[in-house]
């Protein structure tokens, strides 16, 4: 199924808030960005508390051919190393979508180089299942290893847009076991946060806050954790923290905010981890992957281990430079998807904005 065991991709991210470039080298079994940048918008939407898409778009251009010059430069790279362009095409904001798939297409024209499209959450899936066991804990080290590929492996995928248990049989080969039925686990933690009054996006806030807490003293539910299939629910949880910051002063708020959020994010990684726990009796896996922004929550780092050594299986996270979006994910995937002959001319490349991993794998081949 190889191309080659060399190749050079330019990666693009442009899904959400995070303009992501990145310059991806595979040589033999190792993949590693040879440059990679992530420009945030965070601060752009800190005064409107979340993303607006057209103002994302807006960011999105002003930022790509700057940072896109400065990533080739720092890599070193002209037009005629890269072997093909991987872009993100879905799942996300339409707007900010665009901007990277029409940047793709443009560049794919001009540089005569194939088109890689890849779904956004095929990036997180590899930025975790690529890394070695060892690099557990505080990999800063991006490179990766076509070799440490292993299947089956059970992927729990939480971010600000989506929390799903997926099965990985193989390489670009997905089966969705469960998904939230509401909120993502990383939604709920920004808007707990907003609650508290604390800066956008929360949930690095609440955890950092949660440090401080005593968890016990706030117990909040577990939506769903009995419900027999893999399915997530948080809107319940969300509830339940409001009404508790409801009936409090403000002075008082200030006192309990601590306890609150540990109590809260407690009740979060418990249901995340029961429902991997359940997932992972319920099938024959290998090894359980964590990835996306919410994966960079340490209690959860810490007892999803747990979890992997109850049951007796390997565990890989992505590393916390790549937990929240980044290019050099879309690079990992995009070379694997490349090796296997997903590639399209310019002609055929648009936006999907709403597609789930399951049926764009399909749909891919
Ligand atoms: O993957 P990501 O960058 O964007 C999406 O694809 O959605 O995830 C961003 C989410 C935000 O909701 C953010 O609050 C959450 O990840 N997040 C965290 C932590 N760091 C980022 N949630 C809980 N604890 C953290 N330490
Ligand atoms: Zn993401």
């Amino acid at each position: 199924m190889r191309k080659s065991d060399q190749c050079v991709l330019l990666a693009i991210e442009t899904s959400c808030d995070e303009t992501g470039i990145a310059i991806m080298q595979r040589n033999g079994d190792e993949m590693r960005p040879l440059a990679h940048a992530v420009a945030s918008q965070i601060d752009i939407h800190k005064e409107t508390g979340g993303v607006v898409p057209n103002i994302a778009a807006r960011e999105h251009v002003s930022v790509l051919r700057p940072l896109l010059e400065r990533v080739m430069r720092e890599a070193n790279m002209s037009r005629e190393h890269i072997n093909a362009i991987a872009v993100t095409v879905g799942p996300g904001l339409a707007p900010a979508l665009a901007i990277g798939v029409q940047a793709a297409r443009t560049l794919s024209y001009v540089w005569n180089v194939p088109i890689v499209p890849v779904h956004h959450i095929e990036g997180h899936v590899y930025s975790a299942l690529l890394m070695s066991d060892k690099d557990l804990h505080d990999a800063h080290d991006l490179k990766a290893n076509i070799s440490n590929a292993l299947f089956h492996a059970l992927a729990l995928i939480v971010s600000g847009g989506h929390t799903m248990l997926i099965e990985v049989s193989d390489h670009l080969r997905y089966r969705i076991l469960g998904s939230t039925r509401d909120d993502a686990a990383g939604e709920v933690f920004d808007k707990v946060g907003r609650m508290l009054g604390l800066p956008y996006p929360g949930g690095p806030h609440v955890s950092a806050l949660a440090q401080s807490g005593d968890a016990k003293k706030y117990k909040f539910p577990r939506p769903m954790i009995n419900s027999g299939d893999h399915d997530f629910s948080f809107s319940g949880l969300k509830t339940a923290v409001y009404y508790t910051i409801r009936e409090l002063s403000e002075k008082k708020l200030i006192e309990e905010a601590a306890h609150i959020c540990a109590g809260f994010q407690e009740a979060v990684v418990d249901s995340l981890c029961s429902k991997s726990s359940a997932a992972l009796r319920g099938g024959e896996f290998s090894v359980l992957l964590l990835a996306g922004g919410v994966a960079a929550n340490d209690l959860l780092r810490k007892k999803l281990q747990r979890v992997a050594q109850h049951n007796n299986i390997l565990l890989r996270i992505a590393p916390k430079a790549l937990c929240s979006d980044n290019a050099v994910m879309i690079g990992q995937a995009g070379i694997i998807a490349y090796e296997h002959g997903r590639t399209v001319s310019w002609r055929d490349v648009d936006i999907r904005a709403r597609v789930s991993i399951e049926e764009y794998a399909l749909q891919t081949g």
